[in-house]
C-alpha cells in the first residue's frame, strides 16, 4: 500500500473507453468538492511523451522511463506536458490507440502506480480508469464499474471528437473501440475487469444527470452502511 493516507476516501470509476467515466468522475468530484484523477490521460501523456520523443515505443523500459519522467501539470481543464498545453492533442484516437499499447507493460503501470496514489489528498478523491478499484486503490470505499454498450459508446465520442473540430467516422470508431476494449480486458496486466466489490452502472440509456445521481445515491448508501 502506498504512504498516502489511506483515510481519505475514495470513488473509484472504472470501466471500457468512451463509457463516461472522465465526466461523471468530474461532475461526482465537483458536487463533493473533491479532487478527480483521470488515470487515462496519464497513459495518453506518457504515449505521446514517447511520441515526441522518437522512443520505441515497443520498447517497455525505455517507455516507462518516459512515463517516469512525465513533466505534467493539471491545470484547471488544461492538462501541460512540459509547459505546453496538449488537452486537445492527447484526445486523439492516434494517441489513446498507443496509450492502449504501452499501457499494457508492466514497467510502465508501475511506474505511473505512485504520481496516481499521489491524487489522494484530502477532502477525498473521485479516480476513474481501468484499475483504479482493483490495483490502484483497492481499499476505496465505493467501486463503480461503469459500462455502456459499444454501439452507445462510439457514438458519443463521435459526437465528442467533432464537438472538439476533429474528423470523426463513425465505422472506424467502433473498429478501433472493439479493438481497444479487446486489449484492455485481456491483457495479463492490470486488464479491465470489476473489482468483485464493485458496483456495475449501465449508462447506455441514461443521460450524464441521471448517471452522476446513480453513482451520489451509491455513496450516500456506502456511508450510511458504514
Ligand atoms: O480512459 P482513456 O481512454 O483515456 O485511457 C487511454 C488508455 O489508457 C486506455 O486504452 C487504457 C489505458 N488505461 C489503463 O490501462 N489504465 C488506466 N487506469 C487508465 C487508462
Amino acid at each position: 500500500m502506498s504512504v498516502h493516507s489511506v483515510s481519505v476516501p475514495v470513488i473509484t470509476i472504472d470501466g471500457p473507453t468512451a463509457s463516461g467515466k472522465g465526466t461523471i468522475a468530474h461532475r461526482v468530484a465537483r458536487h463533493l468538492g473533491w479532487q478527480a484523477l483521470d488515470s487515462g490521460a496519464l497513459y495518453r501523456l506518457t504515449a505521446l511523451a514517447a511520441q515526441q520523443q522518437g522512443v520505441d515505443a515497443s520498447d517497455e523500459q525505455a517507455v516507462a522511463q518516459v512515463a517516469l519522467q512525465l513533466d505534467v501539470a493539471f491545470q484547471a481543464d488544461q492538462v501541460l506536458l512540459a509547459g505546453i498545453d496538449v488537452s486537445s492533442l492527447i484526445r486523439q484516437e492516434s494517441v489513446g490507440n498507443l496509450a492502449s499499447k504501452v499501457a499494457a507493460y508492466a514497467p510502465v503501470r508501475q511506474a505511473l502506480l505512485e504520481r496516481q496514489r499521489a491524487f489522494r489528498i484530502a477532502p477525498g478523491l473521485v479516480a476513474d480508469g481501468r484499475d483504479m478499484g482493483t490495483v490502484v486503490f483497492p481499499d476505496a470505499p465505493l467501486k463503480i464499474f461503469l459500462i455502456a454498450d459499444v454501439q452507445s459508446r462510439a457514438e458519443r465520442r463521435c459526437k465528442q471528437l467533432k464537438e472538439k473540430g476533429f474528423s470523426a467516422n463513425l465505422t472506424g470508431l467502433l473498429e478501433d473501440m472493439r479493438a481497444r476494449d479487446a486489449r484492455d480486458c485481456s491483457r495479463t496486466n492490470a486488464p479491465l475487469v470489476a473489482a468483485p466489490d464493485a458496483k456495475t452502472v449501465d449508462s447506455s440509456q441514461l443521460s450524464i444527470d441521471e448517471t452522476v445521481g446513480q453513482v451520489l445515491d451509491l455513496w450516500s448508501k456506502a456511508c450510511q452502511d458504514k
